[in-house]
């Protein structure tokens, strides 16, 4: 069966108070409406529609990039309205179409799935996804016909007394068959509680014309809706336990969920272990038996096996296998280290290659520069990579020595093999396996203490004073 999605995000979202529209919302660290995106890609649908109004803008500057085409609702007349909008870019489609809203971010494609799968065994022109709500207070109820076949949609402020008591109610997530979605749509009438274009009464009509409509009925934890931000919150809270479930089950210690954040797109090993106050976002991988926090941040950063990252930063980075990270590291982005790098605490790296074996221990800053094997990065060391108008490479050989405290001024070169004395300005480049020094060469006075001590004989005795 063709799918194709369609996403319904064009309306205000007043309650959120907010400038950003309301599909645009971060939770787990993606826009809501992405999720649904993906939730829609996963059960097979090649492309979606985004129907957007507000914030219009901001929404394609988002998602232009995604498989989504963009029809626009300049004026918000109804779900069934919105629905209308996309009507020309399914010109001469002839399959299903999932139409989901924006804002439910909890949406997977397990649940699309069976909902396609519902329909197309059922033959049906319409199949709803339905939930049986705790609290049904505000949702349209699903009429069933004696069949058992939903037969209409009734929303809550339309509802008799009588339907108000179903408690089956409509997720707003439906599998239409586009053609007569597309026929019946224009049809619709706005007589109703609140003058709007119903979606819902596409339903109606299918049944009363004789066709066949389902309802699928799932956990109503799938379509818990966002509409301020502690909903916004709670929704976070719900999407991170399901992600951090899926890595425990999958072999992955977690000390504490209740600190540990996992974005949706992270990947990792089996037996890493992640301490408390870790948040591991972005597109981030990481490797089996690394041990990750407490207190770290690790954003799209390619991390290798057995790797130790404690109490540090890592954003943009690649990590490889066996190196041991912070406490209080700040790798940022543009850092590649190799196998077995050790860096310690305050010590930064920016857009800087580090190949195996290079060990910094503490306090230092190394930007734009690459360093070779086995070289060794003494207590505060500086790259100066930055003249006040360009940025400079320091380029430092395998082996290597570079004493404490050296500031390297770029660019520069330090071949294999050589040693920089502790304390010294390093401006011009030193040869392989030869000793620099840049410093003030030190000199000594002898008995020159014993003679200011004397100089300075008290007048009288301090307790005279
Ligand atoms: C809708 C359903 C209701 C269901 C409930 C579940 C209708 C008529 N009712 O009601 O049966 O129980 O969802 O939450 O469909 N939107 C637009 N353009 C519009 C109106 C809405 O794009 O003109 C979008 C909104 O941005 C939102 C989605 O459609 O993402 C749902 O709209 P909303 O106003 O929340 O519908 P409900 O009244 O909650
Ligand atoms: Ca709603």
């Amino acid at each position: 069966m063709q799918l194709t999605g369609m996403i319904l995000a064009a309306g205000k979202g007043t309650r959120m108070k907010s400038d950003v529209p309301k599909g645009l919302h971060l939770v787990c660290g993606l826009p809501m409406v992405e999720h649904v995106i993906r939730a829609l890609q996963g059960a097979g649908a090649k492309k979606s529609v985004l129907v957007i109004g507000h914030g219009a803008d901001q929404m394609r500057d988002t998602f232009h990039a995604h498989p989504v085409e963009f029809a626009l609702q300049a004026e918000q007349l109804g779900t069934g309205h919105a629905a209308m909008m996309a009507a020309s870019l399914f010109k001469g489609y002839e399959g299903a179409v999932i139409v989901a809203p924006g804002d439910t971010p909890l949406l997977t494609a397990d649940a699309l799935t069976k909902l396609a799968e519902a329909h197309e065994r059922a033959h049906a022109l319409v199949t709803v996804a339905s939930f049986i709500a705790a609290d049904p207070h505000g949702y349209g109820r699903v009429v069933r016909d004696a069949k058992g076949h939903p037969h209409r949609i009734v929303e809550h402020k339309d509802a008799s007394p009588e339907e108000l008591k179903i408690s089956e109610v409509n997720s707003s997530v439906y599998c239409f068959d586009a053609a007569a979605l597309f026929k019946i749509l224009p049809t619709l009438k706005n007589n109703n509680a609140q003058g709007e274009y119903y979606l819902t009464d596409v339903l109606r009509v299918v049944s009363e014309s004789g066709g066949r409509t389902e309802a699928v009925v799932l956990p109503e934890e799938l379509f818990m809706g966002v509409n301020d931000r502690w909903q916004l919150a709670e929704a976070s809270t719900a999407l991170k336990a399901r992600i951090l479930k899926h890595h425990a089950i999958n072999g992955v210690t977690l000390i504490d969920p209740s600190t540990t954040w996992i974005g949706p797109e992270v990947t990792v090993g089996t037996d890493t272990v992640i301490e408390p106050n870790t948040v591991i976002e972005g597109r981030t991988q990481i490797g089996a038996r690394c041990h990750l926090g407490p207190n770290s941040r690790i954003g799209d950063s390619k991390i290798g096996e057995g790797v130790t990252v404690r109490m540090s930063h890592v954003d943009h980075a690649i990590l490889g296998d066996g190196s041991r990270i912070g406490p209080f590291a700040n790798l940022r982005p543009g850092a590649v280290l190799g196998n077995g790098v050790k860096l310690g605490n305050f010590v930064e790296v920016k857009n800087s290659t580090l190949q195996d074996g290079v060990s910094a221990g503490h306090l230092s800053y190394l930007g734009d520069a690459e360093i070779g094997a086995g070289t060794n990065i003494g207590a505060g060391t500086i790259t100066c990579n930055y003249d006040g108008y360009t940025k400079h490479q320091t380029r430092i050989g395998e082996d290597a020595f570079i004493g404490s405290n050296s500031t390297l001024v770029a660019p520069i070169t330090i071949g294999d093999g050589a040693y920089v004395a502790a304390g010294s300005t390093i401006t011009e480049d030193v040869s392989s396996d030869a000793l620099a020094l840049g410093r003030a060469r030190q000199t000594e006075k002898e008995a020159w203490a014993t003679r200011w001590r004397e100089k300075n004989e008290p007048i009288s005795s301090p307790t005279a004073n």
